[in-house]
C-alpha cells in the first residue's frame, strides 16, 4: 500500500543509526582499550551477569561468548556499508566514537592516534558521499579501566576524563562534523546504571544517591561538552539523547492518572529538563527528599549547566507504557522493557516489546510542548527474525509495515507543528542486540549473514525494507 505524506520539510535529515560497540568489532585492534561492552557476555542474560554481585569485568571464554568483539566487522568494512548507505540515499549517519579507540583506559594525558585516524577514514567515506555524520560522543561504551578503577560516573574525575576526551574529538573533527550528541539515552539509568554509567548500585537503599550523583557528574560533563561545541564548531548542533517511552495511566482512576504523570516526570522528562532548561526541575527536590538524596554539588556547578543547554532533543522511540499504581506481580508486563501493564489495545514485537506508532506521535508533542526546541527521532525499528531465502532475498514486509506506520506519526507530528530535524531508524544494518546479545534481532535494511552462534559470512544482503526506504528518502517521505 502506498500512501501520500506531505508534512516533512525541505533538508529533513533521513538515514539511520548505529552504536560503535555494536557494529565495530575489532575490540583489539588499533590500540583499543577495553570497554565495558567488550565484557558483556552473548545470550538474553547477558545484562544480569554483568550486573551480578561477584562479577569482576573480566573476559571468560570458557563460560561465555562475546559477540561484540567481532560484531559485524564495521571496523573493516566501513566502505561497503557506507556504499549501501549512500545508495539508499542517507543524508545522515548515526554513529558512535568509541572512547576506548581514542583514550584506551579513559584516564591517559595523550590521544590514540590509531584510533583517530579510523574515524577520519569513516566520516571521510561518509562525507565522499554527501552523508553527514551524527556522532554520539558516548554510547553504553565507558572505558572499563573507568569502571573497575573509578566505579564509572559516580567519581567526579571522571569529568575531566570526558572532558578531555571530547576536546580531543572536537578539535580533530570540527571540520567533518556538524552534529553531536552527548550520552545515548541518558535517562535509561534510572532502570540499569551499568550501560552508560558504569556501576551497579550497591544495594537498593544506595541506588538513588549514586545514579543521581552519576547524573549530577554526567550534567556537568554534558554542559562541558556544549559549550566546547559552540567555541569550536559554532555552527554543529549538539544534542542530548532521551529514551522516551510516553506513559499512559491504565484508566481514568485519577490515583493512576498522578502515578503516570510522577512516572513521566522522573523517568521521560528529569534529565530533558536539565540539559534543556539548564536546571532541576522543581518536582525533583521532593523526590530527593524522600530517597534522603544529597548531591555533591561542586561551586560553578550549576552556573556551567546553565550555561552548557543543547539545541535539540534526540530520542529513541521503541514504545509506550502503560502503567497503574500498586500493579500486581502477574498484572507487570513481559518484555516491554520500560516495564508497565501490558496495553490491551496494543501487539507486541517478538521480544514483547509493545508497538505503539501513534505513541511516537504523542512523544513529539510532549516533548515539543514542553521544550519548543528542535526533535530528531535517533533511534525507532522493530526488532524482528528474519528469513533468508534461498535466492538470497529478505521478505520483510512486516518491518516496513512497522516504519511505514512511525514515519507516517512522525509526518502527523509536523502537521500537529512540531519541529523535527530528522529521522535515523535504528539498526539501518543488522548489529548485535544491545539488550540480548543476538544477531537474530534484527533491525537492519542490509542483512548481515551472521548467526547467534558466530558462524557466517558476514556477507551483506538488501531486504526488501531497503528498497522501500530508498523511495522514501527519495521522495522526502511522500511514498510511504
Ligand atoms: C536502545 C540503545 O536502547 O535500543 C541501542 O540505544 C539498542 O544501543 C536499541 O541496540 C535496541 O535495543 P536492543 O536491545 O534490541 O538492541
Amino acid at each position: 500500500m502506498i500512501s501520500k505524506q506531505e508534512a516533512f520539510p525541505k533538508g529533513f535529515l533521513w538515514g539511520g543509526a548505529t552504536a560503535a560497540n555494536q557494529i565495530e568489532g575489532g575490540f583489539n585492534e588499533g590500540n583499543k582499550g577495553l570497554n565495558i561492552a567488550d565484557v558483556l557476555p552473548g545470550g538474553k542474560e547477558r545484562l544480569q551477569i554483568l550486573m551480578s554481585a561477584g562479577f569482576n569485568f573480566e573476559i571468560n571464554r570458557e563460560k561465555y561468548t562475546y559477540p561484540n568483539h567481532e560484531a559485524i566487522d564495521f571496523y573493516h568494512r566501513y566502505k561497503e556499508d557506507i556504499a549501501l548507505f549512500a545508495e539508499m540515499g542517507f543524508k545522515v549517519f548515526r554513529m558512535s566514537i568509541a572512547w576506548t579507540r581514542i583514550f584506551p583506559n579513559g584516564d591517559e594525558s595523550e590521544s590514540n592516534e590509531e584510533g583517530l585516524a579510523y574515524y577520519d577514514r569513516v566520516f571521510d567515506e561518509l562525507l565522499k558521499y554527501g552523508i553527514e555524520p551524527v556522532v554520539t560522543i558516548s554510547h553504553y561504551e565507558m572505558p572499563l579501566h573507568l569502571v573497575k578503577e573509578y566505579g564509572g560516573w559516580r567519581s567526579r574525575q571522571v569529568v575531566s576524563f570526558f572532558e578531555k576526551y571530547v576536546n580531543v574529538i572536537l578539535l580533530r573533527y570540527k571540520d567533518k562534523v556538524k552534529y553531536w550528541m552527548t550520552f545515548n539515552e541518558i535517562n535509561g539509568a534510572l532502570k540499569m546504571p551499568i550501560m552508560s554509567m558504569g556501576f551497579s548500585p550497591k544495594n537498593e537503599e544506595s541506588r538513588y544517591q549514586e545514579t543521581f550523583q552519576a547524573f549530577h557528574h554526567q550534567f556537568v560533563a554534558s554542559a562541558i561538552a556544549v559549550k566546547a561545541c559552540k567555541e569550536m564548531i559554532p555552527e554543529a548542533k549538539i544534542g542530548c539523547m532521551i529514551l522516551f517511552a510516553p506513559v499512559y495511566p491504565f484508566d481514568s482512576n485519577p490515583e493512576n492518572i498522578l502515578y503516570a504523570l510522577k512516572e513521566e516526570e522522573l523517568f521521560n522528562y528529569f534529565c530533558g529538563d536539565v540539559h534543556v532548561r539548564g536546571e532541576y526541575p522543581a518536582f525533583i527536590k521532593p523526590f530527593f527528599k524522600e530517597k534522603n538524596i544529597e548531591l555533591e554539588i561542586q561551586d560553578g556547578d550549576l552556573d556551567l549547566i546553565k550555561q552548557g543547554t543543547v539545541d535539540y532533543i534526540g530520542l529513541s522511540y521503541y514504545m509506550s507504557r502503560t502503567d497503574k499504581k500498586g500493579k500486581s506481580e502477574e498484572e507487570k508486563s513481559q518484555g516491554n522493557i520500560v516495564g508497565g501493564v501490558k496495553n490491551p489495545f496494543l501487539n507486541a514485537s517478538d521480544w514483547g516489546w509493545e508497538i505503539d506508532p501513534v505513541g511516537l506521535r504523542i512523544s513529539l508533542n510532549k516533548l515539543y510542548g514542553r521544550y519548543q526546541i528542535p526533535l530528531f527521532v535517533v533511534e525507532n525499528g522493530l526488532g524482528a527474525h528474519d528469513q533468508l531465502e534461498s535466492d538470497g532475498s529478505i521478505h520483510d514486509e512486516y518491518r516496513i509495515d512497522y516504519l511505514r506506520d512511525h514515519v507516517r506519526a512522525m509526518g502527523e507530528a509536523i502537521e500537529d507543528g512540531v519541529e523535527l530535524m530528522g529521522y535515523t531508524s535504528w539498526g539501518c544494518i543488522d548489529l548485535v542486540s544491545m539488550s540480548t546479545g543476538e544477531m537474530s534481532k534484527r533491525y537492519g535494511y542490509i542483512y548481515v549473514d551472521k548467526n547467534d552462534d558466530g558462524s557466517g559470512t558476514l556477507e551483506r544482503r538488501k531486504k526488501n525494507s531497503f528498497h522501500w526506504y530508498k523511495k522514501v528518502i527519495e521522495s522526502n517521505g511522500e511514498v510511504l
